[in-house]
């Protein structure tokens, strides 16, 4: 059942997409006007049906409230979405995910022409959105007198992190901390690829991995910005670099004996070794990041 719609900011979104959906259904139900606009027009149905208003063109949409949020593809379903859109005096978010660049970019050109700009990095998947328990935000960047103008109706969805005025940030935050999700998820399929050819339940093999990998992350991820910020890798070290390097042919060993490749360990394992080749036996693996820095 939507709520009074009296005080509710008016807005209009651009992309309904599974995400782009799961935003408009979210404001909805906050009792936000809402007009909507896909390529595809029958993706709009539903919402319709909704109290949604559905536009007949992209500059339409555009045309109809102040306050302009995009969720499509990516950057290049962007530009050819507000090609012929007239964004003068218009508040832009953009919450496509995209590269910092990119997002340098998309601000200037909105400034080009005459909109302020938020850009976006989501961290949520459809069914967090609405749903305030599950925790999900999404990073903001650019204009911080935009994002204080617009943060109650922007955080309907879901949360709001401001994380600065170079229009890049959000971008930046988002993709970093998926890197980081990717280099869990490697992780993960080796450790599943070990005890693939076993007598072994990979159901008995997950809780132990999410109570590993749960256990293990604050620590690592604190201790390594505090070593980042001082300067000092030696401080605090519970495992060090020469203890971790001898146990390499540990990993190594045990992959060959199960028949899995190290292709996903062996790039980390090496800048191990570099590190202590060219660093000290005592530190944490925080100097890994410096190897990184190019
Ligand atoms: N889904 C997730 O789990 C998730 C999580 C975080 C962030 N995101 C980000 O949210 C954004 C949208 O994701 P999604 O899951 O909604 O994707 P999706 O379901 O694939 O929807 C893509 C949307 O972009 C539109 N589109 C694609 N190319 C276009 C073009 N050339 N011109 C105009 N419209 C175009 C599609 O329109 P049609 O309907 O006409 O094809 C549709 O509205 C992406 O940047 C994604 O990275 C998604």
């Amino acid at each position: 059942m939507a709520q009074e719609t009296a005080d509710k900011t008016p807005l209009t979104l651009l992309g309904l997409g599974a995400m782009g959906t799961a935003l408009a259904r979210a404001w909805l139900a906050a009792g936000h006007p809402l007009t909507v606009w896909n390529r595809t027009p029958a993706r709009a149905e539903a919402l319709a049906a909704e109290g949604a208003t559905v536009a007949r063109s992209a500059a339409e949409a555009v045309a109809a409230n102040s306050l302009v949020v995009v969720c499509l593809l990516d950057d290049a379903s962007v530009t050819a979405t507000l090609a012929d859109t007239d964004l003068a005096g218009r508040d832009l978010v953009d919450l496509t995910t995209g590269t910092p660049a990119q997002a340098r970019a998309r601000a200037e050109w909105a400034r080009e022409r005459g909109a302020r700009y938020l850009d976006g990095g989501i961290m949520a998947v459809p069914p967090m959105v609405g749903v305030p328990e599950a925790g999900g935000y999404v990073f903001y960047s650019g204009s911080k007198e935009l994002f204080e103008r617009h943060r109650e109706t922007l955080g309907v969805p879901v949360g709001t992190t401001y994380v600065g005025e170079d229009a890049g940030f959000a971008a930046l935050h988002d993709i970093a901390l998926l890197s980081a999700m990717y280099g869990m998820f490697a992780g993960i399929a080796h450790a599943f690829a070990l005890i693939r050819k076993e007598d072994i339940d990979p159901a008995s093999l997950a809780p132990l991995l999410t109570g590993w990998l749960t256990a293990m992350a604050a620590p690592s991820v604190h201790q390594t910005a505090d070593q980042l910020r001082t300067g000092d890798y030696t401080t605090n070290v519970v495992s060090n670099l020469a203890m971790q390097v001898a146990g390499v042919p540990n990993f190594v060993g045990t992959a060959e004996q199960q028949g899995v490749s190290t292709e996903l360990l062996s790039p980390y394992f090496a800048l191990m070794r570099r590190r202590l080749a060219e660093g000290s036996g005592d530190e944490d693996l925080t100097g890994v990041v410096d190897l990184l820095v190019r």
